[in-house]
């Protein structure tokens, strides 16, 4: 399932990123970069460890907690944190597959990468080229968001980022390992989740409602991992 979550960050939110970011020291992207994808990245990152990555990190997981479309979509069970990336004067990265586990540098933890995630901290029209491309079994998908939006997908996916060639695209990226590991179960649960909202709104009070929210906890039961 390919996803778009709109206003994840508030404007407010989006302009205390940009400041923070503006000040603070960039390095390589390839430090996080596998031996395949290092070949096809050319871009900046903070520093895991830097601590405005860190900071705005923690606002990012908190505003994620506080989605229910994020929460019903991806079912996480840990979140990797938050890392920041820039492109500009022609840099792109090239058609990769993000790695499968991801150490959480300083820790002993460890996290299968069920999804990816990036979150857009430019507005569209601040920069040229700059899309990610998603190909997945229905096709190639563009994707482009405004500024606090964030796009979800499976991290099974082959990706790239087409060259920024004016402006600077910058935003932050991240990974998720879901109670729910396939991404079939997973979106069966989240398309279930969705039609029992509906009804619930729809035709409140209908025992339907009831009877469907037992079968989804029963998959959950069946399929989870926590
Ligand atoms: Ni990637």
């Amino acid at each position: 399932m390919l996803l778009q979550i709109p206003d994840v960050l508030s404007a407010e939110q989006v302009a205390f990123c940009r400041q923070k970011i503006a000040h603070a020291d960039w390095v390589d992207g390839r430090v996080t970069a596998g031996h395949q994808s290092a070949r096809a990245k050319d871009n900046e990152q903070l520093p895991e460890s830097h601590p405005v990555a860190q900071e705005l990190g923690e606002m990012i997981v908190q505003a994620l907690q506080a989605s229910p479309l994020f929460m019903a979509a991806a079912l996480p069970a840990k979140v990797f944190p938050p890392l920041f990336n820039r492109y500009r004067g022609g840099q792109s990265f090239g058609t990769h597959v993000d790695n499968a586990i991801r150490q959480i540098t300083g820790t002993p933890y460890r996290l299968r990468t069920d999804l990816s995630a990036t979150l857009f901290l430019a507005e569209p029209e601040e920069y040229q080229g700059g899309e990610l491309v998603i190909e997945d079994t229905y096709g190639v998908h563009q994707v482009k968001l405004p500024a606090g939006h964030l796009v979800l997908y499976p991290a099974t996916s082959l990706h790239h980022v087409q060259p920024v060639t004016d402006g600077a695209r910058i935003a932050s990226f991240f990974w998720i390992q879901s109670m729910v590991r396939d991404d079939g179960q997973r979106t069966l649960l989240f398309d279930l989740d969705l039609a029992i909202q509906r009804i619930s709104t729809d035709v409140p009070g209908h025992p339907a409602a009831v009877q469907l929210t037992g079968v989804y906890h029963n998959l959950l039961r069946r399929w989870a991992e926590v």
